[in-house]
């Protein structure tokens, strides 16, 4: 979900349905303002995006100087109207926007309702909204001290914003888990879960931390902890620019974001690779060389697209720097007791840095004596912020839900912690580390090459929109990209689409494979190579279609494949940067064609802060 409040001199309505509009990628199932002015707090809600709420709200008077909006990803309670933040207390004198989960609800709620209280949708919020008002009322406290009492009574994840009807300067907020941002203007605050609806107003920004409230009243921002001891905030200026989080003459972010990827891969090895005199920059690493250069054992945990670009790391790290890595699930590792040991290093990857599972395994780790190294793009997320050290990918802000530049950037950022561990471990010849990192400086160049096969590739996608599966096969390096590639259609385009290893094929999905069987196969010369091809013959033999991504050059598979996409040659390793691009392109040209909203795909959210 997304939060956005507002209170300082100007119109409150119009700058908290623009920054929804923002973070929508978080969240876009029902959004929600509340605003008050002489007196009387005003909820407009509506099921659907924010579009469908500044329709709903047309010419009706929203006057106000201060405001709390929403924009919603459904966990308690499916997406209508009465589900809509912002949530009113029984008595419609205070309103709650909230992210995160309440997990202790139900009994929170029970003891509510036997004490008279109503309830108007099924959500977790609408309880601790509540539940602040009990305790207004029967301690006879300021709103401020309701909110921090009533953080003692709940159990879960939370960042909210609340306003009463008798303060109308004043905004109290918290957070635990999910993330808050406050925007410092001149006599005005802006809150928001990220930084994007606020960098167009003000580069000054204060990160809440967990446990912390923040209250801002007359003007005045006061940060205090749960146990009300007083902060002195942390005023930080961002870098971030404002058509970064613009589309810039794209229909789509997501296309915007493909196109993006040269850019995005030379910005995360910028300043940290030197191929020439085989340098290479990584001041974190270094920071805690005994521990890399000792590691028993890298543990990779991550979600979605984080956890593929674990995958393609797993195989580099093992191949150059000889350390055993496992890949995990974030979600399924911190729920199963997992061995961890104090020479174990966990990396936790996340665009976001926000994904509740992957802060929740990493915080695990760390509690058992693992050094905790993140690889995230979001500056001053809870993820990089929880970390012993990390390094950032310099993606820059992504937007379209589906994630195409993070992938790239996290596996350029991993490429060279892979190349630094074995420069560190002396298990690569120097010059076979140099002609790797001469490798890398080309990635740029060759990726922007395979761009260019837009057009080849809008061709296919015409010809195969309409497939109601596809099965992606890889070997090696490129296995991880078969999964990614297998996400990427499905998440946007609602094609089930599965991503196997190629050799795996026979040992099951080989029986789906008939005449109307896209199989996209990532073929591109390798040491599997030769193995690969004998795959595509496979596919052939059962009238599959192939759609083969092979190197430049190449004239075995064309023979055999009925379309082939070639990109530029690179070292294996490297290879899923380039060969990631024309799937990408597929997903999104299939999703156009199909009419589906390529963004923001339906059930979704670009940041995942629900476990
Ligand atoms: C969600 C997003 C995916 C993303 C995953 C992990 O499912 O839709 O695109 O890969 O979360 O997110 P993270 O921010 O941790 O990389």
């Amino acid at each position: 979900c997304g939060i956005v409040a507002y209170v300082g001199q100007r119109e409150a309505c119009p700058i908290i349905l623009k920054g929804l509009k923002r973070l929508e990628y978080r969240g876009y199932d029902s959004a929600g303002v509340a605003l008050l002015s002489e007196g009387e707090l005003k909820v407009f809600k509506k099921k659907g995006k924010v579009a469908d709420l500044e329709a709903f709200i047309g010419d009706r008077n929203t006057s106000s100087h201060i405001g709390i909006g929403h924009t919603r990803w459904a966990t308690h309670g499916e997406p209508n109207d009465a589900n809509a933040h912002p949530h009113y207390s029984s008595s419609k004198k205070i309103a709650i926007i909230h992210n995160g989960i309440i997990e202790n609800y139900a009994s929170l709620k029970k003891h509510l309702i036997n004490k008279g209280y109503e309830f108007h949708s099924d959500t977790d919020s609408e309880v601790f909204v509540n539940l602040i008002e009990d305790i207004r009322e029967n301690s006879k406290v300021s709103l401020p001290e309701a909110v921090r009492l009533a953080l003692h009574e709940v159990v879960g994840a939370y960042a909210i914003v609340v306003i009463s009807h008798d303060s109308p300067t004043q905004l109290v907020a918290a957070r635990k888990g999910s993330p808050l941002v406050i925007g410092v203007g001149k006599g005005e605050y802006f809150l928001a879960s990220d930084a994007t609806p606020i960098i167009e107003y003000t580069n000054e920004v204060v990160y809440l931390n967990d446990f912390e409230i923040a209250v801002i009243k007359d003007g005045v921002l006061d940060i205090r902890t749960k146990e009300d001891v007083v902060q002195t905030p942390y005023i930080q200026t961002l870098e971030m620019e404002l058509e970064s989080i613009e589309k810039g003459g794209y229909p789509h972010f997501m296309l915007k974001e493909i196109f993006e990827q040269p850019r995005s891969i030379l910005d995360s090895m910028r300043g940290r690779l030197v191929a020439e005199n085989t340098q290479l920059t990584m001041s974190s690493i270094r920071e805690y060389a005994t521990r890399f250069k000792n590691a028993d054992r890298i543990i990779i945990v991550a979600c979605g697209t984080s956890w593929h670009a674990g995958l393609v790391a797993e195989y580099m790290i093992e191949e150059f720097a000889r350390i055993p890595v496992e890949v995990e699930y974030a979600s399924e590792f911190r729920y199963r007791n997992p061995v961890i040991r104090e020479g174990d290093i966990v990396v936790a990857i996340s665009q976001s840095g926000e994904t509740a599972d992957t802060l929740a395994a990493l915080e695990l780790a760390k509690s058992k004596g693992a050094l905790i190294f993140g690889v995230c793009n979001v500056v001053g997320s809870s993820i990089a912020r929880a970390t012993d050290a990390g390094a950032y990918t310099h993606a820059g802000p992504e937007i379209g839900v589906a994630s195409t530049k993070a992938f790239t950037a996290q596996v350029t950022v991993l490429s060279l912690i892979a190349m630094m561990l074995a420069e560190m471990r002396g298990t690569m010849e120097t010059s076979a580390l140099r002609q790797m990192m001469m490798e890398m400086e080309q990635i740029p160049a060759k990726v922007e090459k395979a761009l260019q096969l837009d057009k080849e590739i809008q061709a296919i996608s015409e010809i195969f929109k309409d497939a109601t599966n596809f099965i992606y096969l890889g070997r090696g390096f490129n296995f991880p990209v078969a999964l990614e590639g297998a996400l990427k259609l499905k998440e946007i385009s609602y094609i089930h689409a599965e991503g196997y290893p190629a050799a795996e094929m026979k040992h099951g999905p080989i029986a789906l494979i008939d005449e109307n069987m896209p199989v996209v196969v990532i073929a591109t010369k390798d040491s599997s190579y030769e193995k690969i091809v004998s795959n595509v013959q496979e596919v052939r033999a059962r009238k599959g279609r192939v759609i083969a991504i092979v190197t430049e050059g190449d004239t075995v598979i064309p023979q055999m494949a009925e379309f082939v996409i070639e990109v530029p040659a690179a070292h294996e390793a490297l290879m899923p940067l380039i060969s990631v691009i024309p799937l990408q392109l597929l997903s999104y040209h299939i999703a156009v064609m199909r009419g589906c909203n390529v963004d923001q795909p339906r059930n979704l959210a670009k940041s995942v802060t629900v476990e």
